[in-house]
Parts: C-alpha cells; sequence; structure tokens
C-alpha cells in the first residue's frame, strides 16, 4: 500500500472519546481509534496525537470564571485524556509516549522537541498533551504548534462531521460541504471549523489540513492515503 504522508499529526477532540455519553471516557471508542491508529503504524507512518479535553470540561461555560484558571483545567483534561489513549494503544501493542507542556513529571515526560521527534523515529506514537502549555491557546493550536516543530506533513482533523461546511450541518440541512478549501477562506468566511490562530499558524508554516469523520471506521487510513474524504485545506 502506498502513503501520501510519513509524519503526521492526528488531532482528536475530547468529545471524540467520549462516544454516545457525551462525557467522560467510553474505552470502546478509544480502542477502536487506538486499532485505527495501530493500522496506520502497522504501515511504517509515524504519528503524533493531539487530544482536547472536552469530555471533561469545556472551559467557563457561563461560569464567568477566570479564563486561565479555565485554561488550566482544560490542560488537565488533556491529560487524563493522554493517559487513557496510551493505555488503549499499548493494549494494542502500539508502543507510547506521552509528553507534557506542563510539567507533571511523575505522570508524564516533559515535552521536549528533540525527544518527540526521536521516539517518532524510533516508531513510537507520541501523545502531546496538555496543549500548548499556555492558556488562551487552543488544543488545535496545541495541534498546529507540534505539527510545525515535529515537522508533521499533515493535520488530521478529526471530527464530527465528515468536513467543512459554510454552515454548521447538524442545525442546517442545505448546509453545504467544502471538498477544498485554501487557509485564507477559513479565515474570511469565519468557518468554525478551527479557530483562527491555529488556521493562521498552519497557514504561515504551509501545512496541509484533512477534516474528516471520525466516527465511520476505516477513515484515518482512507485520510494518509490521500483518498478523497472529507475537506483539504492548503493555501
Ligand atoms: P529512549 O531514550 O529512546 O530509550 O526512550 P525511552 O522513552 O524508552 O527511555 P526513557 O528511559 O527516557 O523512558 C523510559 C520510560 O520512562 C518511558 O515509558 C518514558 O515515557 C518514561 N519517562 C521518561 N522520562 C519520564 C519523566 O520525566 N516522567 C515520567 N512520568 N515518565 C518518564
Amino acid at each position: 500500500m502506498s502513503y501520501k504522508f510519513k509524519r503526521v499529526l492526528l488531532k482528536l477532540s475530547g468529545e471524540a472519546l467520549a462516544g454516545e455519553k457525551g462525557f467522560g471516557i467510553d474505552f470502546n471508542i478509544c480502542k477502536r481509534i487506538a486499532k485505527e491508529i495501530k493500522e496506520l503504524k502497522d504501515n511504517g507512518l509515524e504519528v503524533g496525537i493531539v487530544v482536547g479535553g472536552g469530555n471533561i470540561w469545556r472551559g467557563r461555560a457561563g461560569r464567568g470564571m477566570d479564563r486561565t484558571t479555565a485554561d488550566h483545567m482544560g490542560m488537565l483534561a488533556t491529560c487524563i485524556n493522554s493517559l487513557a489513549l496510551q493505555d488503549s494503544l499499548e493494549e494494542c501493542g502500539v508502543i507510547t509516549r506521552v509528553l507534557s507542556a506542563l510539567e507533571i513529571k511523575q505522570i508524564a515526560e516533559p515535552y521536549i522537541r528533540r525527544k518527540a521527534v526521536r521516539h517518532l523515529e524510533k516508531g513510537r506514537a507520541v501523545i502531546f498533551s496538555s496543549g500548548t502549555g499556555n492558556p488562551f491557546f487552543s488544543t488545535d493550536t496545541a495541534a498546529a504548534l507540534r505539527a510545525a516543530e515535529i515537522e508533521a506533513e499533515v493535520i488530521l482533523l478529526a471530527k464530527k462531521v465528515d468536513g467543512i461546511y459554510d454552515k454548521d450541518p447538524m442545525k442546517n440541512y442545505d448546509a453545504k460541504k467544502y471538498d477544498r478549501l485554501n487557509y485564507i477562506d477559513i479565515l474570511n468566511k469565519n468557518l468554525q471549523v478551527m479557530d483562527s490562530t491555529a488556521t493562521s499558524l498552519c497557514m504561515d508554516n504551509n501545512i496541509p489540513i484533512i477534516v474528516f469523520n471520525l466516527d465511520v471506521e476505516g477513515n484515518i487510513l482512507k485520510a494518509v492515503k490521500g483518498d478523497e474524504i472529507g475537506t483539504f485545506v492548503n493555501k
């Protein structure tokens, strides 16, 4: 099988791990995702992963709480998800290292770019936890940043919908899906697929993004094979 990419950055939302429940971690889902990641590894791909935390903590959510505190809680939520995913990956035989942008060294290795790259070269899956380690930045921005740092060739942006639409397809039956988009279109049209910081970082560093539906089994592999699924974003 020929692949279009060699080193990829998979971005999973926290909600993806929650499955139907919408909250917490569904280990059946974790296992399913882990098996799909294993397929990538078995085919020689290097895989970095950034996972969000929305299944555990959704930020300030109407409480008007201090933004920095809320974001710190979100970073800790990503750590919980990262450890759950590591467990599922190792259960199916994928050697995995969790690196953390926050210093929590009893739980995870500190994030060091050269160490991350070495892990990838040695065939380990690498999960980047704690976002960027800074408040005011999303985990999508963490994905863009890590992708740039490790020189990933693409960001695989796993969603609950099958691509980018002109309006929310969950609420608008006439929403139109885009097969291809430029970064600047996302910014100009204010499409709610990634926040503008993450989109700009991808644009400035020329990192393509594939947005696809994670709920369809086998889609991660299809995305890296270059099959026409979801929406492809580049310059
Ligand atoms: P190499 O240097 O390529 O051999 O990588 P390695 O990760 O196998 O070696 P290392 O001895 O650094 O790590 C062994 C195990 O300890 C791995 O599971 C690491 O994730 C873990 N580990 C390494 N450093 C830390 C740390 O600072 N904190 C925690 N919690 N675990 C760590």
